[in-house]
């Protein structure tokens, strides 16, 4: 993918990494489609923006997948870069038995979601130039946090299946992994502003600066989520494991007081 002149989908893109990203993305000159659930959200992202435009979606819903991806390639025939960014979070207490619905709509959005994105538009990314997936993952694919078990899971998970998708499609489309630290969203209740957690707008600043660096990375890491990625190669998982868990309750605890 070249820095400029792509045609870009990302989903989720009416709030948090999502917008910063879809923003800096035409800032550099690409034209840029966000989806997502919310119309008014979406028409935030795009306002005032030339060459930016908003399709709403839901991820969760396969037949609307499929009805979106002929919309947009039919209007975007140009498309050529794919971002999997929509996601949700959800704490959990899995010490008792419980209601498993949050459990299963963090599987249907942040990795069915995915799939079946990816498979909507496979076909048609092999045949463009400058051919990119690019997946949102995080720091908790590589250490949990335990409040977010399932969250991290599927986190997991999708780094699993993007290093199967990036060797699947070896020459033919490139896959890249964003892997965020904790950012400052919407993501979670009280996660905007909380203490600890890395502002959005160095964030995506961070990000952006990465992704132009060549030889082009696998993975997009911010210094920031760095000790969660390598723990386990440096051979610090448990206590990165108790560190992370640990702040993580001070953070929460902090904006409940
Ligand atoms: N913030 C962090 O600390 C952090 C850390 C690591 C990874 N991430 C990942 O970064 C990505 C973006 O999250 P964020 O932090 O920017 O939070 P956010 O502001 O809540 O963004 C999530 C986006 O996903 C969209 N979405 C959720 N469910 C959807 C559905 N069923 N169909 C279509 N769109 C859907 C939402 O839009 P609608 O509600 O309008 O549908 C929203 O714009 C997520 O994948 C998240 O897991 C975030």
């Amino acid at each position: 993918m070249t820095p400029t002149g792509n045609t870009i989908l990302i989903t989720g893109g009416g709030s948090g990494i999502g917008a910063a990203l879809a923003q800096r993305l035409h800032d550099a000159g690409n034209s840029v489609i966000v989806a997502g659930r919310r119309q008014e959200a979406l028409d935030e992202t795009i306002a005032g923006r030339e060459r930016m435009s908003a399709v709403t979606l839901d991820i969760d819903d396969p037949a609307a997948i499929t009805a979106f991806a002929a919309r947009v390639l039919a209007d975007h025939p140009a498309l050529n870069v794919v971002i999997n960014n929509a996601g949700i979070m959800k704490l959990e207490d899995i010490t008792a038995k419980r209601d498993l619905a949050d459990v299963e709509a963090t599987i249907v959005t942040n990795l069915l979601g995915p799939i079946r994105l990816i498979d909507a538009f496979v076909d048609h990314l092999k045949m463009q130039d400058g051919a990119t997936i690019v997946n949102l993952t995080s720091g908790l694919a590589f250490v949990p946090l335990t409040a977010a078990p399932t969250y991290s899971a599927t986190k997991a998970a999708i780094h699993s299946y993007t290093v199967s998708l990036r060797r699947a499609l070896e020459g033919q489309v490139a896959v890249i992994e964003i892997a965020p630290p904790g950012v400052q969203t919407a993501l979670t209740p009280g996660q905007e502003t909380r203490p600890g957690y890395m502002p959005l707008d160095a964030f995506a600043d961070e990000v952006m600066a990465l992704w132009a660096e060549l030889p082009p990375s696998n993975e997009i890491l911010v210094e920031r989520v760095r000790p969660l990625r390598n723990a386990e190669a440096d051979h610090r998982f448990p206590e990165t494991l108790g560190q992370l868990n640990e702040s993580a309750e001070r953070a929460r605890a902090a904006g409940n007081a």
